[in-house]
């Protein structure tokens, strides 16, 4: 595996702000970004099988089951471009997820370089969620901290910003509660790895990203050395 390659995992609650940094370390660094909610996401839009499949565990605010999620993600990470370095956002979720990519990567030869915690305090979230809304191209805006300049209407193509479905408030709960009692899990699980990075995700989004920033370079110089 050369040193310079970056496999990073962004970690965090719901609408903590995962999605708005992917965004700006994929300006950064040429990472194949894969981000399992985007990708079930389309497929319940496309109408295929696993869109539908997923669609009743998303909108109460449920994980779609492990081996429907795993087997998306192992095949993604198959492909060409992410040979060389990949963000993974919302992914691993469950404990049985990151082994099943631990193997993945063993097999391959490859490692985690880093998994970056975005901590944000639940009561934020809920802020952040409720003022969330998204183009149909899946641009993310806050009503307050991001605002498009023209109300409800997306900056680069125009489109109309809606909410998710599983940003309304019983979902956002729900969501919650799935991240405390199952992904949470993973904060020790890779901090006894020794891979976990914590970021302060209450900050601006500048903040956090250049935060993010200087700890993936030192990072690389540390795997250089
Ligand atoms: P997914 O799409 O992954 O949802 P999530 O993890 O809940 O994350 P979000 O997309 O809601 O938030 P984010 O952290 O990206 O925040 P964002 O940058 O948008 O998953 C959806 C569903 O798919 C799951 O519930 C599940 O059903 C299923 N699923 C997905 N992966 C799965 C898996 N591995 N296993 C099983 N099921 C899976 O920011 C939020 C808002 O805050 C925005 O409006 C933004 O503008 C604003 N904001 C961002 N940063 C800041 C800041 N620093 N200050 C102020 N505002 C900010």
């Amino acid at each position: 595996m050369s040193p310079l390659e970056l496999n990073l995992i962004l970690l965090g609650p719901p609408g903590a702000g995962k999605g708005t940094q992917a965004e700006r370390l994929r300006e950064d660094f040429p990472l194949a970004y894969i981000a399992t909610g985007d990708m079930l996401r389309e497929a319940r839009a496309q109408g295929t099988e696993l869109g539908r499949k997923a669609q009743e565990y998303m909108e109460r605010g449920d994980f779609v089951p492990d081996e429907v999620v795993i087997g998306i993600v192992l095949e993604r990470l198959a492909a060409d471009d992410a040979r060389d370095g990949f963000l993974l956002d919302g992914f691993p979720r469950t404990v049985p997820q990151a082994d099943a990519l631990a193997a993945e990567m063993a097999e391959l030869g490859r490692r985690i370089t880093a998994v970056l915690l975005v901590e944000v305090s639940d009561e934020e979230i809920v802020k952040r969620v409720s003022g969330r809304r998204v183009s149909k191209a899946g641009r993310t805006y806050h009503v307050d901290y991001d605002p498009p300049k023209h109300p409800g209407r997306c900056d680069v193509d125009g489109t109309l910003l809606v909410q998710r479905e599983d940003d309304k408030p019983d979902v956002v709960q729900a969501r919650l509660r799935k991240y405390h009692e199952a992904t949470a899990q993973l904060i020790d699980y890779y901090d006894a790895q020794g891979l976990l990075r914590r970021f302060d995700g209450a900050r601006s989004p500048t903040e956090v990203h250049d935060h993010i920033r200087a700890t993936l370079a030192t990072l690389r110089l540390e795997n250089e050395l």
